[in-house]
């Protein structure tokens, strides 16, 4: 059977070894040597995969002209999966790689039937506030509507149109309908348009990602090798992170509020869902004592790693005392709680300032209707 990835669905991706296979998306950790000060998602495991990633890293280290770009549908509430993202940017950009962000309105309004305000409205209020409060630089980054692009980025849209058939987009994404063709289009230009040499002239872009949207990637890689020579477009390259499960087991998402936590719940919302949240732990004190708990199947334990230590020694001792049964799950969910209620103090103060600045920004940037 063939396995499809649907980056529109809802199905979380168990087994990423199984993406190597497939799909030739290489192991991230045989890079990691030449990288001098990796990010932490990059030793823990959490980016898994890439494409051509060291391509790219070759490239900036000589010095070449490179960007790193993304982008987020502006469909619901900024959450800490959305936050793994802008981690990955403010690491680039502290490298001083230029940062892209697109916002995906196009694909919020005809995909997910948004309405068009409140496309707007999120992408602002939501997405370009908290990114600038997580540090990415407003005066560093450029910030886009799909909608509201150059001319030349939707020329690039409808000449795409004639490379692909229909039998390639359906064997890529499963069932189709034209809105979806039409936003895979789109974020083929994305991932693209700026190693056009009149529209950026980039040697190469990379696409840092959650592993749901490699099929866009692979869309695009083929298109871009069908136009090498007429447009003189580059084939991006990417890395795939892991998705944190949600809090209530399933995937993490803005649809069901308690699977997620949001950068704007309050205090109490964020502790109840952290005492709430599904972890590794046993049925009983006593069997956990003699087990062991299992940090690989806690929410918890994601918590840490994903965003609550820093020090990859004090991340290995939660998990041995875990496993040896030393702690217990009462004891270390308060502790996550009381460093996710420090980090959330911080951010929402750095927001309100962030909201000022995202409202000027998209004076320029937000479209009119
Ligand atoms: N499809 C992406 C999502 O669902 C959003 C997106 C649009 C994107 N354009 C992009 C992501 C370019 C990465 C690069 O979230
Ligand atoms: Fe998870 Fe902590 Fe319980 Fe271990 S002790 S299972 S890491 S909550």
């Amino acid at each position: 059977m063939a396995l499809r990835i649907d980056p529109w669905g809802h199905t979380t991706i168990k087994e990423y070894e199984k993406l190597f296979q497939y799909f030739g998306i290489k192991p991230f950790k045989e890079l990691l040597p030449q990288i001098d000060k990796p990010h932490k998602y990059m030793t823990r495991g959490i980016i898994f995969g890439h494409r051509d990633f060291d391509k790219f890293w070759k490239l900036y280290k000589e010095g070449a002209r490179v960007a790193v770009l993304t982008g987020f549908m502006p469909s619901g509430r900024f959450h800490l999966g959305h936050k793994m993202v802008v981690e990955q940017l403010v690491y680039y950009q502290r490298l001083g790689i230029d940062v892209y962000v697109a916002i995906a309105d196009a694909e919020a309004y005809s995909v997910r039937k948004i309405p068009r305000e409140e496309t707007i409205r999120i992408g602002v209020e939501e997405y370009i506030a908290n990114m600038i409060a997580l540090g990415l630089d407003p005066d560093k980054t450029v910030f886009y509507f799909q909608t509201k692009q150059d001319p030349r980025y939707y020329r690039l849209i409808q000449m795409f149109s004639r490379k692909v058939t229909f039998n390639e987009l359906e064997a890529i994404y499963g069932e189709l309908e034209p809105a979806k063709i039409m936003a895979a289009l789109t974020q083929v230009a994305d991932v693209t348009y700026l190693t056009h040499r009149d529209l950026g002239g980039y040697e190469m872009l990379l696409i840092p990602v959650g592993a749901d949207q490699d099929p866009h990637l692979r869309l695009a890689r083929d298109i871009v090798d069908r136009y090498s020579r007429e447009l003189g477009l580059k084939p991006p390259a990417s890395t795939y992170h892991r998705f944190m499960t949600g809090l209530d087991g399933g995937k993490m998402s803005s649809s069901r509020p308690d699977s997620a936590i949001f950068l704007t719940d309050s205090i109490e919302e964020a502790r109840r869902k952290v005492f709430r949240a599904l972890t590794g732990g046993r049925a009983t004190i006593e069997e956990q004592r003699k087990l062991g708990g299992i940090p690989e199947q806690c929410t918890v334990f994601e918590l840490y790693a994903y965003h609550l230590i820093e020090d990859d020694r004090e991340l290995e001792k939660i998990y041995n005392d875990c496993k040896s049964g030393r702690l217990l799950c009462g004891e270390c969910k308060r502790r996550a709680a009381k460093l996710l209620e420090e980090f959330l103090r911080k951010h929402q103060k750095r927001l309100e300032k962030a909201r000022e600045k995202a409202r000027e920004i998209a004076e320029e940037v937000a479209p009119e209707f």
